[in-house]
């Protein structure tokens, strides 16, 4: 006779250990890194304020602030060997790339054992630097291009787009691009940091950690909305078309990309910050239909809003993507770019007290099944 367990599918609402990278209230839509409001950060700070403040735990000074800087700009070139290794891997899902880029770097990091805070931080701050040019050199290289080498003059939003498309972004292009690396940096217990802190909580390494959470970030209820949000404008193609296409999609039992989230139950509070931008880049750039069409969806979906289903943070993500060039398999890469110090954060918390993380499954299966032998078995 097998104990009755109390069984919590998907984790919901299962506190898994303590933090203090980031406090989430989904009911009003909150959302602090370290204590600081994400709007005060995606309106006054940049993408290495928020690094620094996610990695110490506090505002850097202008000084600290530069030690970090000057760091972060030293630590994006990657070796020739993992270079060659990207060159072999053209037809992959460039997602699929950094994995194995983040994997292959490990074997040239000279402190990738030392589980040490300081150690940890330092790797992670490489990571940060070296992960976007992994995948604009993977991205140049399946376009048949040279990879463009990481300028040290331009901060690292601005010197993602160059390394991604040549061209010095102008500084509205950059400054996106930095609020949506600051938006993605830290979400407490998501799926991809919390396989980041399994793979952690054994005492394996920090490149271990971040090549798990990349596996995990990939799939599409997770990191991989935002390439699905840009397919669905594409489907839908026109702003009085979007109703017919939730009907259809929706009757049909399928999920609108780009809405619902496990912890907001109202909007979640980092879209605001995209939902202007990518109407501001769509005028621009003379292209305002894809902010149109979104709009018609968010409009569609108000319905689901007392299901507690309001938009997520990828709903506007991809239309600013595409809005700035960048082709659709690079949005999850993007997310992943802007995650590696909140996974970093994690991985160092998870190694300050250590539990293994280890949880138990309910077995429904046959019991005390007799062994036959292979040749009576039929
Ligand atoms: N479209 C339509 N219905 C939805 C959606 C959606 N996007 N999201 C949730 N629902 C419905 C479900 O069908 C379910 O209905 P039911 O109770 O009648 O079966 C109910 O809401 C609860 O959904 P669950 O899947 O149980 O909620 P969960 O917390 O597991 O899911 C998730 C969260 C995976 C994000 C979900 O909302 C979803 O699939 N969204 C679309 C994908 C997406 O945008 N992912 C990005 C998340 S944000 C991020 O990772 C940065």
């Amino acid at each position: 006779m097998q104990k009755q367990v109390e069984l919590r599918r998907g984790l919901k609402d299962v506190y898994l250990d303590r933090t203090q990278a980031s406090f989430i209230d989904g009911a009003i839509g909150k959302l602090l890194y370290r204590g600081y409001s994400i709007h005060d950060l995606a309106e006054k700070s940049t993408f290495e304020e928020t690094v620094y403040l996610l990695l110490y735990g506090k505002l850097p000074t202008r000084s600290e602030l530069a030690v970090l800087d000057k760091q972060l700009k030293q630590s994006r070139d990657i070796p020739q060997e993992v270079i060659d290794i990207l060159r072999r891997q053209l037809k992959a899902h460039p997602m699929d790339a950094l994995r194995t880029g983040v994997s292959a770097l490990a074997g040239f990091d000279p402190e990738v054992i030392d589980n040490s805070a300081e150690a940890t931080i330092r790797k992670g701050i490489r990571l940060t630097s070296q992960s976007p040019t992994v995948v604009t050199t993977h991205a140049r290289l399946r376009e048949g291009k040279s990879p463009i080498p990481p300028r040290k003059d331009l901060g690292h939003a601005a010197n993602f787009l160059y390394m991604l498309t040549g061209k010095e972004p102008d500084p509205e292009e950059a400054r996106i691009m930095d609020v949506d690396f600051i938006l993605h940096a830290e979400h407490g217990a998501n799926a991809s940091a919390f396989a980041a802190r399994v793979t952690a909580s054994t005492l394996s390494d920090l490149h271990s950690a971040v090549v798990t959470g990349i596996g995990t970030l990939k799939g599409p209820l997770h990191g991989g909305a935002a390439e699905a949000v840009m397919k669905m404008a594409h489907d839908i193609g026109s702003p009085d078309k979007a109703q017919q296409y939730l009907d259809k999609l929706l009757s049909s039992g399928g999920r609108v990309m780009g809405f619902g989230h496990r912890v907001y139950k109202a909007e979640d509070p980092r879209a605001q910050h995209l939902r202007e931008r990518a109407r501001g880049l769509g005028e621009k750039r003379g292209h305002p239909e894809w902010f149109q069409i979104l709009e018609a969806v968010a409009k569609g979906m108000e319905r689901y809003q007392s299901r507690g289903i309001f938009v997520n943070v990828d709903f506007y993500a991809g239309a600013v993507y595409h809005l700035l060039g960048i082709p659709e398999d690079i949005f999850i890469p993007i997310f992943a770019i802007g995650r590696v110090p909140g996974w970093t954060l994690q991985v160092v918390e998870q190694f300050q007290d250590n539990q293994l993380i280890r949880p138990l499954l309910e077995y429904v299966g046959p019991m005390d099944v007799p062994y036959v032998p292979i040749d009576q078995r039929h």
